[in-house]
């Protein structure tokens, strides 16, 4: 089967769009009708006209969608697509935490669940996490959570001290730092570009650190020709498309695997066959509990007036 023409019908028989991070696999980016990092994906969740969201991504980003949206129907292909970070915040853990700390504004990374987005009082991403923080009186207090690496980088560049929760992304987290520095030696030229879930004996290297977006706009527009790319290697597919001649160096992992990179296997569990079968079903669908959701839109919605212009 051509799934690639059949979703493409199916989309506009339904008047369904189709929503997709840069992690996904080449394909799926490829018949998306919007690609983007957290911030511009929630973004366009926001302003969609369409009947069906179709989120190729990682649940929560799903989960995100529909808190906005309570009317549509969202959908994914792979309902198991959850991510480290969510898992590393358990809502009851984390309520215990809130109230061991009174007094504290909650600010969490867009990467949690929709539970922890109820408890929270505004949502970041990692394009806007700074000028969330930033946004509030120096005095307050400030809880971040779940992810402490994108936490520590937000104390650095604020100069706030904020609570950190102790969470992190397993795949930014598994960038060797030994075998970038073995990878610099080889390509001295290079600049380094990362992305702040990595870890800070990472990010201290970098010459540039962003969100996925930024990443890609960062390489498109700086004149240097060669890159070591420190996130998940399916952004790879979107730089290459945007720059001609330049040589994009995926950082490696730990652990080697196929392709001796990074990659999300939440992110990775999106295939074109389980795409096309929620659109022919509309299953599995994302529903969130009203009482939940209505929390959780508050701190979404006040995280999407701060980004006006983002
Ligand atoms: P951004 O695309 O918002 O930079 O986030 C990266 C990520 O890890 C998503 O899970
Ligand atoms: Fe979660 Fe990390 Fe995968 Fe993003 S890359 S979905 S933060 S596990």
């Amino acid at each position: 089967m051509n799934f690639t023409s059949e979703i493409a019908q199916l989309k506009k028989k339904k008047n369904a769009v189709i929503l997709a991070h840069y992690y996904q696999v080449g394909e799926i980016q490829e018949v998306a009708d919007f690609i983007g990092d957290s911030l511009g994906l929630s973004q366009e969740a926001a302003k969609t006209n369409a009947d069906i969201i179709v989120f190729a991504g990682v649940v929560f980003m799903a989960e995100t969608a529909k808190i906005i949206n309570p009317s549509k129907k969202v959908v994914v292909p792979e309902k198991e697509a959850g991510c480290s970070l969510v898992d590393s915040c358990p809502p009851d853990k984390f309520k215990s935490f809130i109230m061991e700390h009174p007094g504290y504004t909650v600010i969490s990374y867009i990467n949690c669940s929709a539970e922890v987005k109820a408890m929270s009082d505004i949502i970041c991403t990692s394009t806007n996490s700074v000028k969330i923080v930033e946004s509030l009186p120096r005095e307050e207090k400030i809880i971040f959570a779940p992810d402490i690496n994108l936490g520590r980088y937000v104390v650095r560049k604020t100069g706030r001290e904020m609570v950190l929760w102790n969470g992190e992304c397993e795949v930014h987290v598994n960038i060797s730092h030994d075998k970038l520095l073995l990878l610099r030696e080889k390509h001295p030229a290079a600049k380094l570009i990362a992305h702040p879930e990595c870890k800070e004996s990472v990010l201290k290297y970098a010459d540039f650190i962003g969100s996925t977006t930024a990443l890609i706009n960062y390489v498109k527009t700086h004149p240097d020709p060669e890159f070591i790319v420190a996130t998940e290697a399916g952004i790879l597919h979107k730089m290459r498309q945007s720059v001609t001649g330049k040589n994009l160096i995926p950082a490696p992992a730990f652990e080697d695997n196929a392709c001796a990179c990074s990659e999300c296997p939440y992110m990775k569990m999106n295939t074109m066959e389980k795409l096309y079968n929620c659109l022919v079903n509309e299953q599995p669908e994302i529903e969130v509990e009203e009482k939940t959701r209505l929390l959780a839109e508050k701190s979404i919605r006040r995280m999407l007036e701060l980004s006006a212009g983002l």
